[in-house]
């Protein structure tokens, strides 16, 4: 059957914009609409207001994950709406809005049966993907409702101010596989100057929080050698474990501190407390455990030479995993029927609701590129015209599943 007729390019495109406007940052095209807050929220119930529109039923789990369904048995198609606290318009946006754009079109020609989501946290402000990994039955709802954002937040209090929202559980059992569009994120198509990436494998992950406790005390009075201090400790733990992990490494390995709490943070104070994100990403279980290895040894080293106690809060993450080879075959026939010659196989090193997922249904995920590569900033981009492209793949592939 032939979608590509009907989907309208306009229209997505004045659907990606207005999904931008919730949480608009002033900055480029940028957003801030993390998980739970007020843009988050307002952007979800605009959503469910064009499901409905489009002629799916809206429904929302307890985690806030929003659901547009077709009748019966139906292909899954979205990602998520929540972004980083300063994050692109696009990373999550566009899986939805091409998602809402091809199951309108499908339900105003009466063809195909088409579901769409936008899943809750993605973005990890409690984890690591919360919304999806619940949904999945990764983890329960009572051990996500305990997990807490940076700031001391429970999950379970933010969440409730979606209450009112919640219709109730939403089957899985409902869909026959679920594909995912997204932004690259990465340099790779920008580079190349393809059009396309069909991805074959999401890599895995590891999160978690570390905490050193030391002494607070005077910054002024305190010498050198008599300090406890936790910011210290931070950085000589990071320059040991940059040079440690090079003999466990390759080059696609990643590793990353992007959050640092110092407790009380004042010039004039030797910090007491440290509580920092220590995150390692690899396409290979194996090596992502001798990395927690390195790096359990590394602090406990660091916190006996110095004085520190340490603690560890849970380890989150998820294995590796590939895509469903069916669902890689038709989005590749689509790319090149559509764009022949100018798309690729790779590998996504960020990772996706679609890891969670899969352990429900076959699960497959095409990119479009990244302007420069840049993604988890205000300055992401991609070209319209690439946009329109991915739409154009994704319902093609669509329309040679069914
Ligand atoms: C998802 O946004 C990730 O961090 O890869
Ligand atoms: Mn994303
Ligand atoms: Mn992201």
């Amino acid at each position: 059957m032939e979608v590509n007729c009907v989907v309208d390019p306009d229209r997505f495109l004045a659907n990606l914009h207005k999904l931008r406007s919730f949480g608009a940052s002033g900055v480029g095209k940028g957003v801030v609409r993390p998980a739970y807050g007020e843009a988050d929220i307002a952007a979800r119930k605009w959503l469910a207001q064009q499901m409905a529109d489009a002629g799916l039923r809206v429904e929302i789990d307890p985690m806030g994950n929003l659901f547009g369904l077709a009748e019966g048995k139906s292909l899954l198609l979205g990602s998520h709406s929540d972004s980083q606290p300063e994050g692109g318009w696009l990373d999550g946006a566009l899986g939805v809005i091409a998602a809402l754009e091809i199951a309108r079109a499908a339900q105003e020609t009466g063809g195909l049966s088409l579901s769409v989501v936008s899943f809750q946290d993605e973005e990890g402000r409690f984890g690591v993907t919360t919304g999806s990994a619940v949904w999945s039955g990764h983890l329960s709802q009572k051990d996500a409702d305990g997990l807490t954002d940076h700031a001391g937040v429970a999950l379970a209090t933010a969440r409730s101010r979606m209450a009112e929202m919640v219709t109730g559980p939403v089957d899985p059992a409902q869909f026959t596989g679920f594909i995912e569009m997204h932004i690259e994120q990465g340099p790779t198509l920008d580079a190349t100057g393809e059009k396309i990436g069909v991805v074959t494998d999401i890599v895995g992950i590891r999160d978690m929080k570390i905490t050193f406790d030391g002494q607070q005390n005077h910054a002024g009075t305190t010498p050198m050698h008599l300090r406890r201090d936790a910011f210290q400790a931070v950085s000589a733990f990071n320059a040991l474990m940059n040079d440690r992990l090079q003999n466990v490494v390759t080059p696609q390995t990643v590793w990353t501190i992007g959050h640092v709490g110092l407790h009380p943070n004042a010039s004039s104070i030797v910090p007491g407390r440290a509580v920092f994100s220590m995150q390692w990403r690899d396409a290979d279980a194996a090596r992502l455990g001798r990395i927690e290895t390195v790096i359990r040894t590394t602090a406990a080293e660091i916190a006996e030479a110095r004085g520190m106690t340490l603690s560890y809060g849970p380890l989150l993450g998820f294995e590796p995993v590939a895509m469903d080879a069916r669902l890689q075959g038709a989005l590749r026939a689509a790319s090149e029927q559509i764009v022949s010659g100018q798309w690729r196989q790779m590998p996504s090193g960020a990772l996706h609701d679609a890891t969670n997922v899969s352990a429900l249904m076959p699960v497959a995920m095409l990119f479009v590129p990244s302007i420069n590569g840049i993604s988890h900033a205000f300055e992401e981009d991609t070209d319209e015209a690439d946009l329109v492209c991915g739409l154009r793949v994704l319902a093609q592939a669509v329309a040679d599943l069914s």
